[in-house]
């Protein structure tokens, strides 16, 4: 029986396993939907034992499909989500999940605890933005006393899924990152920060670097997954960060965007550049001495489901986004005039700002639904343009290659309003679409020695498929771009006043 590595990605919708052979080749990726739940505007939660379930269901999948054993296991999943266990190791409330939006007073107490911007940006390099962990953490104490008095560990997603394997409490150093109570830089705990806030360092994992061995599978582990007992647990990933080793992006000069629900600029980094205003995400990477630079928007393919969503109304059940990108497609750059600022959902990046909003901006008699379309599939792509200005004026390398990911990657016409955008080169690589759970196969098999480093493991992956820019559609998305850049600042008062209009109620 031949060997294979094993990746699990605890995704927000759903959990993904894959097995990927030594050669790099994957063999099988099987795909367990779960719910998420939103019980109050701006929450956004999950029962933990779905993803134990939804995980244990895709390994036996792939596993009785390929045949072969497992040689080790890698791990990655959605950031920042709030798992609280007690005593005895049961999760005390649903995980609070990091497109949560519901603890802006408390990210704005912690920052204020720890001596303001300036000085958390000294002791973790990142802002505390409510999507984060450590905001959440406070918001369990304030609001759900009885249950935090309860907590004795807190762990994120992926964590969890170790502990249910392993029996670990453990985590690594990307995903610690994301909890904004992490001394990025030096790779470790900030105990200054935890002292600060008066928050009990005992309640946090053990941390490592990603492509260590955090600990074996359990007998217990064994029986719920239907693995061998004692095949290694490779530490892995919080998604945004080992997706980008699953498309091979691994040295500084290539930036990958990636179309998900979210939508992701990112780059890696050899040395941590500092995060000025904390507008970026500068995290560790999974690679050893390396950093990850990234600018995480709210609103991508989110916006484009919306759209969609809207579009269809009760016709079909089926989602149908082929259709409208075929009417896009009719419409010239700008869809004559129609600018659209996605920030549906609140946005984090460039802006750090939950009650943002969302505009068509331009709007005449003329327009219809394929330049409505378009304005929507132009405005995400304005969106991670911005995040990348923000990444070039932190002192970040220009790109002149983008590798393109997530479901949008899917979609020829938005990869060419991206190679126009930045007059970059985009590419797509074959493994891309399996997402975090392929970088986390390769770290497994980075972890147990089979290749020796982050830049062998990346050499498979191979470009897929290319768009080139044209010079005459960059200008024109130039002068696009530049009135788009006006809109925040122009729509923040407006935006105000409609939330205090909602929250008064009429
Ligand atoms: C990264 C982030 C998202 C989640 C969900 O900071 O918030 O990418 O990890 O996938």
């Amino acid at each position: 029986m031949t060997s294979a590595f094993l990746g699990v990605d605890i995704g927000t919708s759903s959990c993904k396993a894959l097995l990927m052979a030594p050669s790099g080749e994957v063999l099988e990726s099987e795909t367990v939907d779960y719910p998420l739940s939103t019980p109050k505007q701006g929450w956004s939660e999950q029962n933990p034992d779905d993803w134990v379930d939804g995980a244990a269901k895709a390994i036996a999948a792939v596993v009785s499909r390929s045949g072969v054993s497992v040689s080790a296991i890698g791990l990655s999943g959605q950031m920042h989500g709030m798992t609280a266990l007690d005593a005895d190791d049961s999760v005390v409330r649903p995980a609070i999940l990091w497109n949560d939006q519901r603890n802006e007073a408390e990210c704005d107490e912690i920052t204020e605890a720890a001596g303001g911007l300036d000085a958390l940006l000294l002791m973790t390099n990142n802002r505390m933005l409510p999507g984060f962990t450590g905001g959440k953490i406070r918001w369990l104490q304030k609001h759900e006393p009885d249950l935090f008095e309860r907590t004795v560990m807190v762990m994120n997603p992926k964590d969890y899924l170790r502990f249910r394997l392993t029996g670990e409490r453990a985590t690594e150093v990307s995903d610690a990152s994301g909890t904004g109570l992490f001394d990025t830089v030096n790779r470790r705990w900030s105990n200054e920060l935890l002292s600060r806030i008066d928050l009990d360092p005992t309640l946090l994992p053990d941390c490592t670097e990603s492509d260590v061995v955090s600990g074996m599978v359990s007998a217990a582990g064994a029986a719920l997954f239907g693995l061998e007992a004692g095949t290694p647990v490779v530490g892995g990933g919080g998604d945004a960060v080992i997706q980008t080793l699953g498309s091979g992006v691994v040295a500084d000069g290539v930036l990958q965007t990636t179309i998900g629900t979210a939508g992701i600029v990112a780059s890696a980094l050899q040395t941590p550049i500092p995060n000025k205003e904390g507008r970026l995400q500068v995290f560790c990477n999974v690679a050893p001495e390396r950093w990850h630079c990234m600018g995480v928007s709210l609103n991508a393919g989110g916006a484009f489901a919306w759209f969609e969503t809207l579009m269809r109304g009760s016709k079909h059940d089926r989602r149908d986004y082929d259709a409208l990108v075929r009417q896009a497609e009719t419409v010239g750059i700008g869809a004559e005039g129609l600018l659209f600022l996605p920030y549906l959902m609140g946005e984090r990046c460039p802006w750090p700002d939950p009650s943002t909003r969302g505009a068509f901006v331009g709007l005449r008699a003329q327009h219809g639904r394929a330049h409505l379309t378009r304005s929507v599939l132009e405005g995400v792509v304005f969106s991670l343009r911005d995040m990348a200005a923000l990444m070039a004026d932190a002192g970040m390398t220009e790109t002149h290659v983008i590798n393109a990911s997530g479901g949008g990657a899917s979609s020829s016409l938005w990869n060419q309003m991206q190679a126009d955008m930045f007059n970059a080169e985009v590419i797509t690589t074959k493994s891309a679409a399996e997402g975090g759970a392929y970088g986390a196969a390769m770290l497994a098999a980075v972890g147990t020695g089979h290749w020796q480093s982050i830049n062998e493991a990346a050499e498979v992956c191979t470009t897929d498929k290319r768009w080139t820019p044209d010079a005459g559609r960059h200008a024109a998305y130039s002068e696009l771009f530049e009135i788009y850049r006006t809109l925040y600042g122009s729509l923040t008062e407006a935006n105000n006043r409609l939330s205090a209009f909602v929250a008064d109620g009429p």
